[in-house]
């Protein structure tokens, strides 16, 4: 491919970010880490070179602004978030902060101001792979971050409110970051599809209609430890048998019902060592369906179940719940101007539904909300295989410059 107008060097920045991690050996960059801070400083140099004037809020997320000429109109809003799962790949979350990084900087090179400011953020904790919940840096920008939740532990036993104080911010003053209602006009975010229904399709870009809702729980599963050798089968009280049955059971009731997925993605077994009977068994839950009605049927049954299983059992069960979100549809008018923006660049697009959670499902009681989908290689997501063509890249972002140029407010 010829030198690019904005390809080559996103893929630099990407592959940069992309090298800022917990490990050595792959890819994770967690809530309020060194890590954290590190990446956030690195996009705030390059918001200033952009034209954009940078705050790092009181959540943790990096905000630029680029000034329009209205002062008093309220901004679009766009970026994506900077923190990763375990094992991640680099395009997840971060190629919706380095396009609009993008756009901004080519506005600034030609030294052109939108009637509107354009603020670009890159949220401090989407995934929640840290402590759990998801998406508390856009929770705190749209005014509905829960501080119930600063009390959720990491695996260290650290709490968030602890990480917050220990990263130098408040963790009283988390929400202050929230925008006034009326102050930002739309929420538009780009983002790799993490599936494979584009590239089926042949197509780069798609558009999102709606942004599935998913609830994360934990569960803790509590039997009698005791000796591999000496305790015959029918007398234990084995807590990794029940989880074993709880987690097939998942699988049965989400398979064969559209858009409804079940996933058991962490199981922890102790005290975990291999001539003792499991006396505890800790793990989570993750249910998604495009309507909270399915998905919320399909977690009563799951929760009835495992009760079942464990009193037949004769375990104790806890389980909490540790995050929820609701089934989020796009706004109408921007769903049309993102297709518009695609149409300008000569490509043909389609719409499509989210099952991965965004932030912009977050930001939908602040604003409305767009999502633009690129193609990914084979829909390999929260995977260090994820991958993308720079020229859909390069599309990508010229129609997000197209939607960013165009865009007039939509109420
Ligand atoms: C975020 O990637 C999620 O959908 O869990
Ligand atoms: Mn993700
Ligand atoms: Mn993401």
């Amino acid at each position: 491919m010829a030198a690019t107008r904005f390809a080559d060097r996103m893929l630099a920045q990407l592959d940069e970010l992309g090298r800022i991690s917990e490990s050595p050996d792959f890819l994770q960059r967690t809530f309020l880490t060194p890590e954290h801070r590190t990446a956030h400083l690195r996009v705030a140099d390059w918001m200033r070179e952009a034209g954009m004037e940078v705050e790092h809020d009181s959540a943790g997320n990096v905000v630029g602004r680029y000034a329009g000429t209205d002062p008093d109109a309220p901004a679009l809003m766009t970026g994506s978030h900077l923190d990763t799962v375990r094992n991640a790949g680099k395009y997840d979350g971060m190629l919706g902060v380095i396009a609009p990084l993008a756009c901004i900087a080519d506005l600034h090179k030609r030294g052109k101001r939108l009637p509107f400011a354009i603020e670009l953020v890159g949220f401090a904790n989407e995934e929640g792979t840290r402590f759990g919940a998801s998406m508390a840096g856009s929770r705190a920008v749209a005014g509905t971050f829960d501080g119930a939740m600063l009390k959720q532990t990491d695996k260290q036993g650290v709490s968030m409110g602890d990480a917050y104080q220990a990263f130098g911010l408040d963790p009283a003053k988390v929400g202050a970051c929230a925008r006034k209602p009326g102050s930002i006009a739309a929420f538009m975010e780009l983002h790799i599809e993490q599936g494979p229904v584009l590239e089926h399709e042949g197509l780069a870009l798609g558009v999102v209609t709606a942004i599935s809702g998913a609830k994360r729980l934990r569960a803790e599963i509590t039997g009698l430890a005791g000796h591999a050798g000496t305790v015959p089968m029918g007398q234990r009280q084995d807590a990794l048998l029940a989880a074993a049955e709880a987690v097939q059971y998942i699988e049965t009731r989400c398979t064969g019902t559209p858009t409804l997925v079940g996933t058991v993605g962490v199981l922890e077994t102790l005290p975990g060592a291999m001539n003792v009977i499991p006396g505890k068994t800790i793990f989570s839950i993750d249910i998604r369906a495009a309507e909270d009605s399915v998905r919320d049927a399909a977690i009563a049954d799951v929760l009835k179940e495992i009760k079942a299983i464990c009193a037949r059992r004769k375990l104790e069960v806890r389980i909490t719940e540790l995050y929820a979100s609701t089934s989020t549809p796009c706004h109408p008018a921007l769903m049309e101007a993102a297709e518009a923006a695609i149409k300008a660049q000569g490509l043909p697009t389609m719409r499509l539904p989210s099952g991965a959670g965004h932030d912009a499902a977050t930001l939908a009681p602040l604003c409305p909300i767009g999502m633009i989908f690129m193609r990914c290689t084979r829909g390999i997501s929260h995977n260090p295989l994820e991958a993308v063509l720079p020229e859909d890249v390069e599309v990508a972002t010229a129609a997000l410059l197209h939607f960013i140029e165009n865009f007039k407010p939509v109420q």
